[in-house]
């Protein structure tokens, strides 16, 4: 809830801290920092670390929400640090509770291992699988087939969503809503080769008929990207896959129809 009467102020941050090579269990430990105008979260983390304990851990980079590594958990909502202001988030005690992203192991205090999740983007193969023959200069997409992407390229993939669902929480082999966000970029886009196979493979068990539809992921992104939305979408082009892959064929042979075209290595699939 906003609140702007700490302005100038003494609050209080709140952090769990863990190092798993001395600590038997997560605990809270309170900073006290002054609220100046404009603080955002990790403003407050890096005053703290500069100036009270050099000892905190946590990711961050670019400091303008493009990166996606300074994802945490903020009084119970995953969110970004660098995009939030401080005084968004205090209680009327003028406090706030941060804390690493669920779901994944911590390696020190607000920073966790991203393998599994880097493991299932990699899964559904996150590039472009041109075909054969391409265009000398570009393919020229329709800007409905553009909207029909929905905005996918923006992901960052800092997390939030993949911390926020409940499926990982249970399940660490779901394919998860940030790689099937990406895999329906892919089959949506229709200089794509290979939409049938990509469908195959989240069609699978561990796939998007995994998806509870509790729309945690959605509440989470910082770039307001609806996954559950792309989930459904893939569900519904998995029941229909053989037709969905000819009709690409098609497509792209009318996408090279009118321009020269070039030979292109096609990579492995
Ligand atoms: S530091 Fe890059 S997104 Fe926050």
């Amino acid at each position: 809830m906003a609140n702007c009467s700490f302005e100038g102020q003494s609050v209080t941050v709140r952090i769990q801290r863990f190092n798993p090579e001395v600590d038997k269990k997560p605990r809270l430990k309170e900073f006290v920092i002054t609220l100046e105008p404009g603080t955002t979260i990790l403003d407050a983390l890096r005053e703290i670390k500069n100036e009270q304990d050099g000892s905190l851990t946590y990711r961050r980079s670019c400091r303008h929400a493009i990166c996606g590594s300074c994802a945490m958990n903020v009084n119970g909502k995953n969110m970004l640090a660098c995009n939030q202001p401080l005084k968004d988030h205090l209680d009327r005690k003028g406090r706030i509770t941060i804390r690493p992203l669920p779901y994944q192991p911590i390696i020190k205090d607000l920073v966790v291992d991203r393998s599994v999740f880097w493991g299932q983007y990699q899964r559904v193969k996150p590039w472009l699988i041109p075909p054969r023959d391409v265009p000398e200069k570009e393919f020229c997409m329709s800007p409905e087939e553009v909207e029909a992407l929905k905005n996918a390229e923006k992901c960052i993939m800092c997390g939030a969503c993949y911390a926020s669902c409940q499926v990982i929480g249970l399940n660490k082999r779901y394919i998860g809503p940030h790689a099937l966000l990406k895999a329906f970029q892919r089959i949506l886009d229709p200089r794509d080769s290979a939409p049938g196979e990509r469908l195959a493979d989240v069609a699978g068990d561990d796939g998007v008929f995994r998806c509870h539809t509790i729309f945690n992921c959605i509440d989470a992104c910082p770039k307001e990207l609806n996954p559950t939305q792309a989930i459904e979408t893939l569900r519904k082009l998995a029941q229909k896959r053989q037709a969905f892959d000819a009709q690409r064929r098609e497509r792209q042979k009318s996408l090279i129809n009118s321009a020269p075209i070039m030979s292109a290595e096609r990579p492995g699939v």
